[in-house]
């Protein structure tokens, strides 16, 4: 079949990489792309947003089937679009994406249906949210209710700064229409742990487990990113974690969904906090983690294209969803200066060595071809992952990887992974 992957990051690079290994795919085509997906995929100048142009293309091209990677496509309903058009879509309809789209519809629903999360406050008028305050408990969380490239939560430790950020959110419009409405939630403490699903709008089948590193630099200092590098699994996502989890969590998220007229059919991500009274939902992503990815699609064993069709038609149950045992390491390589101003177009060498290794993989963030010659074109660069037979091994492959590549003003966190050592 012919496939056509929507988006342009190391996510989108680690999706094309499985879709090329399935006897199931002939062409493979991904809008906009970048430099890495190119070798798997005809690209096209076409931007995520642009849902005709992707329509007529996907139409011009005979896609069978389309795989859309990015969060804004999916919440601005580009799989009502192309399914409009005829065309198969992995993702979940505009009316199911909310689940990520809206954080007030998220903590409203996890509260409906007794799904554990932080005990939280919608807010749609800013002197609401103001006056609540004054009698809150800090440290205090802040969420834009949109999308806002994952920056959206100010984690507040007084009064004072907790005004200022309703003022940045609401009345500021720092993040444009996603401070139209905001959630204030209680703060939590614990360890992080991403969960990635596959879920045909009835079963939900977990992938193996990842963590996150969202701080810019080493001892989770500086500002929040878009990820700067993942581990999988997670050492602290142990068996009672994922049965409390199955019980409450994951399941009861699916039916939900499917309770309020909302089936979703695609990824769910669970963003999970491991507080002292049990497992708790921070955020629901609905679609593949962005560095997550790009440490758990290496590892799954089944063919991509199977269990995504096996979503589209709602026959998930009949999949055995397997994973190596064995572990992998995504140490991303910035541009020094992200995520606030870097500068673009420096070149890049030394990938070649990525080819004669098995099990180390260099997915594109952020790079083009100018005349022929690879560049950086964006703030996350390169995502270097290598799989170990353990995390420990992992995470020294995946580090010795990331000297064979160079470019100017490369930036690195130097402690991925080092929650490892404390497991
Ligand atoms: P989110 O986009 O909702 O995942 O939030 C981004 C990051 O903010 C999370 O990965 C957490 O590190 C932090 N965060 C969000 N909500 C809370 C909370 N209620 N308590 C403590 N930290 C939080
Ligand atoms: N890595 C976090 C995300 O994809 O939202």
């Amino acid at each position: 079949m012919n496939v056509l992957i929507v988006g342009s990051g190391g996510r989108e690079h680690a999706i094309a990489y499985c879709v090329a290994k399935s006897d199931k795919a002939d062409k493979i085509y991904c809008t906009p792309g970048n430099a890495g997906i190119a070798e798997y995929a005809e690209c096209a100048p076409i931007g995520a947003m642009e849902f005709e142009k992707i329509v007529a293309f996907a139409k011009e091209k005979s896609v069978d089937l389309v795989i859309v990677g990015m969060d804004d496509p999916l919440v601005g309903g580009l799989v009502d679009e192309l399914e409009a058009a005829g065309i198969r879509t992995f993702g979940p309809r505009k009316n199911a994406a909310v689940l990520e789209g809206s954080k007030a519809f998220s903590k409203d629903l996890m509260k409906k249906y007794n799904i554990p999360t932080a005990a939280y406050e919608n807010f749609a008028d800013a002197d609401k949210a103001l006056s609540y305050l004054e009698t809150a408990k800090f440290p205090i969380v802040l969420k834009a209710d949109g999308l806002a490239l994952g920056k959206g939560v100010l984690i507040c430790s007084t009064l004072e700064e907790a005004k200022e950020g309703v003022k940045t959110i609401m009345l500021d419009k720092k993040f444009g229409s996603a401070g139209n409405e905001m959630v204030i939630e209680e703060f939590m403490t614990g360890r992080e742990v991403s969960v990635l699903s596959f879920v045909d709008g009835n079963t939900i089948k977990t992938m193996t487990s990842a963590q996150d590193h969202k701080r810019a630099g080493d001892g989770d200092t500086g500002l929040n990113t878009g990820g700067m590098g993942t581990f999988s699994p997670s050492p602290f996502y142990t068996k009672e974690v994922e049965e409390f989890c199955d019980k409450h969590i994951y399941q009861a998220t699916v039916d939900a969904m499917k309770a309020e007229g909302r089936p979703f059919k695609g990824v769910i991500f669970f963003g999970l906090m491991l507080t002292e009274e049990g497992p708790k939902v921070l955020e629901y992503n609905a679609r593949f983690g962005d560095p997550e990815a790009q440490v758990v699609l290496p590892r799954m064993k089944n063919d991509i294209l199977e269990v995504v069709e096996a979503c589209i038609d709602g026959t998930l149950d009949k999949v055995n969803l397997q994973f190596e045992d064995n572990a992998a390491v995504c140490v991303v390589l910035a541009s020094e200066g992200y995520p606030v101003s870097y500068e673009k177009g420096l070149p890049i060498s030394g990938l070649e060595e990525f080819k004669k290794h098995d099990g180390y993989y260099c997915f594109h963030a952020g790079t083009k071809l100018a005349d022929g010659k690879l560049v950086t074109n964006g703030g996350r660069v390169l995502g270097i992952t290598a799989k170990g037979k353990d995390l420990k091994e992992a995470r020294a492959n995946a580090y010795a990887a990331t000297e064979w590549v160079q470019f100017d003003n490369k930036y690195m966190r130097h402690d991925i992974g080092k929650a490892i050592d404390e497991a």
